[in-house]
């Protein structure tokens, strides 16, 4: 019984670990969408793969040409979104 009891609490986990990371990364997506859709489509982004460091800069350089529409953290969210995405 109760290792039937801990199969079910652990299976329960898994699936609540599997369901807060999609959520999270759709969160990732769409602020992305939003943030780097401004200037230029997000294809843009979208056709270039780049490593984590590439990305960081790219996404900084951004963040620079409209200052105050990107915030660091939300730099960051975008920056690991894209390596995950897009790196090479
Ligand atoms: C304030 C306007 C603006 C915003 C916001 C913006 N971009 Fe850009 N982006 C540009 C302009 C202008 C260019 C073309 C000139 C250049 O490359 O600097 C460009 C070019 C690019 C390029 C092609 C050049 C390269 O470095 O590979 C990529 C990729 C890119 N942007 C990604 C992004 C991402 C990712 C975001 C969101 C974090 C973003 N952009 C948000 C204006 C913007």
């Amino acid at each position: 019984m109760k290792k039937l009891l801990a199969v079910v609490l652990m299976s329960t986990f898994a699936l609540a670990g599997t369901f807060a990371f999609s959520a999270s990364n759709a969160d990732a997506k769409a602020l992305f969408e939003e943030k780097c859709g401004l200037c230029h489509s997000i294809d843009r982004p979208l056709a270039k793969n780049k490593d984590h460091e590439g990305w960081k800069r790219t996404v900084d350089r951004m963040m620079k040409k409209n200052p105050g529409h990107i915030s660091e953290a939300e730099a960051k969210t975008i920056t690991e979104y894209l390596a995950a995405e897009r790196g090479m």
